[in-house]
């Protein structure tokens, strides 16, 4: 059962006209494929009921989506775009049912140009595989969602993934130089292009950027491309509290005058979790809380003085030891782990609120003080982790025990939690997007005005409300005739 959102159903006259578009091996209307393609990480249960497109397509080029998007717009069809489907945020389930449009057939490196910077892309590519060709050109890809190795770049742009290099690099839009964009009535435009400057004009590129595919469909990206670092250390440093361990962060910069390329934070919890599911141990395990802090650079002297100096200011500040992990097993080794939690803790426990809570720097000890207290409140277990050097932390609140009630249970921790968030001076998600699962809670933390100018941004980019409809932006029930 999809929303009532009172759009045209997919009829097998559009059926016929998609296969006529696609040829017939790339529309699917089998039930079982299109359920396993109707969702994303966030489990079914967390659904009132489950969402299904009626259709599903694979198009395999620019002039295919366009043609799709000029029927749906016609018919008033909904339009899902979805990438790999490892979306934190039901970004892309088809919330009211239509076609679902799959873009992993769009899975081209179609250019890596070493004059410019850049490499154009198709949205289909997985991400790892454009850090891989990037690499062997000498080139760095900046962007690093835990994800990587699954994940497709179109979806990483959609939702402007973060990850683990956003503290020096900034998230997937700080790589973004252009994009070739459907529109919902099938027109073909370009925003951006091949320069590093840009200001003709509104900034279309950073508009579509975490929009969540409620704009238009990304067919081509344009990625910025940097020299690679020749060398690189992580610091594996073990705290004795949580908050030690966040205390130390800024002290990185303001001491050790060092801008690593990534902080990272595990708590003792979400380290145990990751061990599990790995069978793996990391040394000082017992720890309340581990950093993990990356440097780079091309002078391996620069690098091993930078290491150097963090390390014994770790020491002073109460790190329990520093592991230097230099060569490429020990480095893999623990950024394994590190890039397990998620998934760890989604094996281990049923029912959780998985959260992407962003923060001013100075308040994430505060945020977790408040964490802890809300466990205690609601009888819960809690794993933190995440790019702390961002202030984005992935608190995750865990049932060990199955509730029967634990849906609503959950919600009220939640509403409770963005409420702390929100008086940090903070905000819903930092990476992983609102899509199905935050858009209730859009209202705390963005004013009427710019609810109401999103509606406007929305309406201008997509009158009849075809684009994945039911995320990021609430329809006026008697404007256009639908409630998303
Ligand atoms: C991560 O940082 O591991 C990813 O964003 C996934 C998550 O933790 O939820
Ligand atoms: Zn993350």
């Amino acid at each position: 059962m999809n929303e009532p959102c009172g759009f045209g159903t997919v009829t097998p006259k559009i059926t016929e006209e998609l296969a006529l578009i696609l040829g017939a091996g790339s529309v699917s209307s089998d039930g079982e494929k299109i359920a396993a393609y109707s969702h994303d990480e966030v489990a079914e249960r967390f659904w009132d009921h489950p969402y299904r497109a009626e259709v599903l397509v694979f198009p395999e080029s620019t002039e295919q989506v366009a043609a799709i998007l000029r029927l749906a717009n016609e018919r008033r069809i909904p339009v899902t775009p979805r990438g790999a489907g490892t979306g934190l945020s039901g970004g892309a389930v088809p919330a009211c049912g239509g076609i679902l449009l799959s873009l992993e057939r769009m899975n081209r490196i179609l250019d890596v140009d070493t004059d410019n910077l850049c490499m154009t892309v198709e949205p289909g590519v997985i991400t790892a595989e454009i850090t891989r060709a990037a690499r062997k050109a000498g080139l760095l890809y900046a962007g690093d969602p835990c994800s990587g190795d699954a994940s497709f770049i179109g979806g990483n742009v959609a939702e402007n993934a973060g990850g683990n290099k956003v503290i020096k690099y900034g998230p997937t839009g700080s790589s973004v130089m252009a994009l070739e964009v459907v529109l919902a009535d099938g027109s073909v435009t370009w925003f951006g292009g091949k320069r590093r400057k840009d200001v003709t004009g509104y900034d279309f590129v950073h508009l579509m950027v975490g929009s969540e595919g409620t704009l238009g469909v990304i067919t081509k990206i344009v990625l910025k491309l940097l020299p690679l670092p020749a060398f690189g250390v992580d610091l594996l440093i073990p705290f004795p509290t949580v908050e030690s361990a966040i205390r130390f962060v800024p002290r990185i910069a303001l001491e050790g005058r060092v801008v690593p390329a990534a902080i990272e934070l595990v708590d003792h919890h979400s380290l145990s979790q990751a061990e599990k599911f790995l069978n793996t141990r990391l040394p000082f395990d017992q720890a309340a809380a581990h950093l993990i802090v990356q440097l780079e650079g091309n002078d391996r002297e620069v690098v091993a003085d930078e290491t150097e100096r963090v390390g014994k200011l770790a020491l002073e500040k109460d790190a329990l030891e520093v592991f230097v992990a230099d060569n490429r097993s020990s480095r893999d080794k623990l950024w394994k782990a590190r890039k397990s939690v998620a998934e760890a803790i989604m094996a281990y426990y049923k029912n959780y609120a998985k959260e992407d809570i962003v923060v001013p720097t100075d308040k994430v000890p505060e945020l977790l003080f408040s964490v802890d207290a809300l466990c205690r409140k609601w009888d819960l277990e809690a794993a933190n982790y995440g790019h702390v050097g961002d202030g984005n932390i992935h608190v995750n609140l865990l049932m060990a025990d199955d509730r029967p009630h634990w849906h609503e249970e959950m919600e009220k921790v939640r509403t409770e939690l963005y409420a702390t968030v929100k008086e940090l001076g903070g905000t819903l998600s930092g990476e992983h997007g609102i899509g199905l699962k935050r858009k209730a809670y859009l209202p705390q933390f963005l004013d009427k005005a710019q609810l109401e100018l999103m509606q406007r941004v929305k309406l201008a980019f997509d009158p009849k409300g075809i684009l994945n409809p039911g995320k990021l932006v609430f329809w006026d029930k008697n404007g256009e005739g639908h409630e998303a």
